[in-house]
């Protein structure tokens, strides 16, 4: 793999490889990117994304260039093009992580950058690496994949992660997902065409209540007012909220995953449940992005004039 744009572009064993690295990352770190760079070009707000590459970068020996605000303290605000940016970028760097509000312009970057880009989000389109984040924290805490029933609750439109999430579940059996939802916030079509021919069993429905009593993951997400008119965001924000009470009505070993941050939709007191682990999906996510670094700059000499 030299960039990672989509999740579509995994394999089955690809996965089984990157976690495997992951969990050996967990243990134990070491210097195999010294003199390596990252930049990470940020064209919309991230705490956990940007933190957790650089992060992970710096704790494999290399460097860190970083713009975490580039709509304003970038060159985009004279106007440059993010065409423009990247070909000057591959002159930094060796790697890039991109940001982006605009659906498919990781998939921009990745046709015109010779240095690998990886997709940390681009509008409503996907973000690649947090879902595999989830999905390596499904296989964390629960052993394995394949048989798991997952309720993806709330933003399913617009929440870029699920759609990643979704692609990737077709690589695994036995797969049930309930879609918990309003009805105007339902998942995409192409989402479901694509369960379907992947053999993913899934069902709609409104009710959490009852789906939290019978899945073995719940994934909860954010009302995102950044893509949602204010009208919207009003009237479905506070539908979806997970209750102590409703923590407390899962099965054992079933457990509460989000991306962050939450906003309201996880109530502080189910965080000592122990159902929750989206504080520790952070953790996971750090060793998942130091894995994919490894794999995809490991082997390569770096820039390429
Ligand atoms: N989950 C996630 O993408 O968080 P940030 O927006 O803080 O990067």
């Amino acid at each position: 793999m030299h960039h990672l744009t989509r999740t579509q572009q995994f394999t089955r064993s690809s996965l089984d490889q990157l976690f495997a690295l992951a969990g050996s990352l967990e243990k134990q770190h070491d210097d195999s990117l010294r003199g390596k760079i990252l930049a990470s070009l940020f064209y919309e707000p991230s705490t956990r994304t940007r933190f957790s590459f650089e992060s992970a970068m710096m704790r494999l020996g290399g460097n860190v260039l970083t713009v975490e605000n580039a709509r304003e303290s970038s060159s985009d605000v004279k106007g440059e093009t993010l065409e423009d940016t990247i070909r000057v970028m591959n002159h930094y760097a060796d790697i890039i992580i991109l940001r982006h509000p605009e659906e498919g312009a990781a998939e921009r970057a990745a046709k015109i950058s010779r240095i690998p880009v990886i997709n940390a989000g681009d509008g409503t389109g996907q973000h690649p690496t947090q879902a595999l984040l989830d999905l390596y924290t499904i296989e964390r805490e629960r052993g394995k994949i394949d048989g798991t029933h997952i309720a993806i609750v709330g933003n399913l439109k617009y929440y870029r992660a699920a759609r990643s999430l979704s692609y990737l579940l077709g690589k695994f059996n036995n797969i049930h997902l309930t879609l918990v939802s309003s009805p105007e916030l339902r998942m995409r079509d192409d989402i479901k065409t694509y369960l379907k021919k992947h053999d993913v069993t899934f069902e709609e429905t409104d009710n959490m209540e009852d789906a939290m009593k019978r899945v073995d993951v719940i994934y909860q997400t954010r009302m995102q007012k950044e893509w949602m008119s204010e009208e919207e965001y009003a009237r479905l924000r506070g539908r979806y909220i997970i209750t102590r009470p409703l923590a407390d009505s899962m099965k054992e070993g079933a457990i509460i995953i989000h991306p962050l941050p939450r906003v309201g939709e996880i109530m502080a007191d189910v965080d000592d449940s122990p159902h929750a682990v989206y504080f520790k999906q952070v953790g996971y996510g750090h060793s998942v992005r130091m894995a994919l670094l490894k794999t995809i700059l490991n082997g390569k000499s770096g820039r390429r004039d």
